[in-house]
């Protein structure tokens, strides 16, 4: 199984777009895939693919991300009704729920922040996983790099994406390092958000994109049907497959395609203590009884404690 981001910390530069079009289009080639909903704002969920957030009552992944429920992957897949699969493939969505804005608070509480995602998925049984990521740093990005093989960056060609480009190289970087994993790969930037004929500013700004030594996949200038996909809830690919934009996703998708295999073994997803937080709090709550002089030790007494089980 091959899991690969989307990642840009910039907003509004094509990821959801680029999530949407990637998976579809490794399931119109007979792939098995598994398209994860990781922004708290749900566009690829509700925008793109026309399906429903999770209810808040089922089981989601932000319940699974913090452990609140830890039952199968499979519990919190939805099939996209309404897109082109080839033979053997399928298009599953881990759509969006209420509690994900919530979550990135929660997920700061845990000791070791980064492999939840990647603890969710690892049994999870899919060609490949793409995840879509939020505009931001964040602990849910974090997470998505953790658990990726690979990313994928759409840029729009102007100056500041190669500021966001140098950004997200340090981010990638201090992910390496603190969750101690093997390099993360990059597949590719995807140019895109641009009119055609791409004017001189454009074009210089993709001449400067090319000195970071990525390699340069298909673009996805502006045309119109993007948006009319997205107004169908399904994807370009089939919704206009003759299109540059569908082209340009094919593309795209058999140069992910041809990294499957290469990454040797599944994902190695440290064992992890549970995190509680009644024993954190009872923890805090001795230590700091511990060096307190008395005049504030019945503010900790008040914190919420685990239950002490009967002797
Ligand atoms: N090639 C394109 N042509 C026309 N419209 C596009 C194209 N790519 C994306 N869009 C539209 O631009 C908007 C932003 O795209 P998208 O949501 O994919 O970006 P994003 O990076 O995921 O945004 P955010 O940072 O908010 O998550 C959307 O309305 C989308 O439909
Ligand atoms: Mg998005």
């Amino acid at each position: 199984m091959q899991i690969t981001s989307v990642v840009n910390q910039k907003g509004g530069v094509g990821k959801t777009s680029l999530s949407v079009g990637a998976a579809a289009a490794l399931a119109e080639r007979g792939r098995r895939v598994l398209l994860i909903d990781l922004d708290p704002q749900g566009h690829a969920t509700t925008e793109m693919l026309g399906m429903a957030e999770i209810p808040a009552d089922r089981p989601s992944m932000a319940k699974a991300l913090t452990k609140m429920w830890k039952g199968p992957v499979e519990e919190l897949v939805v099939p996209h009704p309404r897109s082109n699969i080839g033979r053997g493939g399928c298009f599953d969505v881990i759509p969006t729920s209420p509690g994900m804005f919530d979550l990135i608070r929660r997920l700061d509480q845990f000791r070791v922040p980064g492999w939840q995602l990647a603890r969710v998925i690892q049994f999870a049984n899919y060609d490949h996983v793409i995840i879509d990521c939020p505009p931001a740093l964040d602990v849910l990005t974090n997470n998505a790099l953790a658990a990726s093989h690979g990313i994928l960056v759409p840029v729009q060609p102007d100056k500041t994406s190669i500021r966001a480009l140098r950004l997200l190289g340090d981010q990638v970087r201090y992910v390496e390092q603190t969750v101690g994993r093997p390099p993360i790969v990059y597949y590719g930037v995807v140019p895109g958000l641009y009119r055609r004929p791409i004017s001189h500013y454009a074009a210089a700004a993709l001449q400067e994109l090319y000195t970071f030594g990525i390699p340069m996949l298909s673009h996805l200038p502006l045309g119109v049907v993007m948006n009319e996909a997205a107004a169908h809830g399904v994807p370009v690919t089939t919704y206009a497959p003759e299109t540059l934009q569908a082209l340009s996703f094919r593309e795209i998708a058999a140069t992910l395609d041809g990294y499957l295999g290469v990454h040797a073994g599944p994902t190695i997803v440290p064992e992890e203590d549970d995190f509680v937080f009644e024993d954190f709090i009872a923890e805090v709550s001795i230590a700091r009884n511990a060096n307190d002089n008395g005049s504030r030790k019945k503010l900790y007494d008040l914190l919420p404690k685990k239950p002490q089980r009967p002797r």
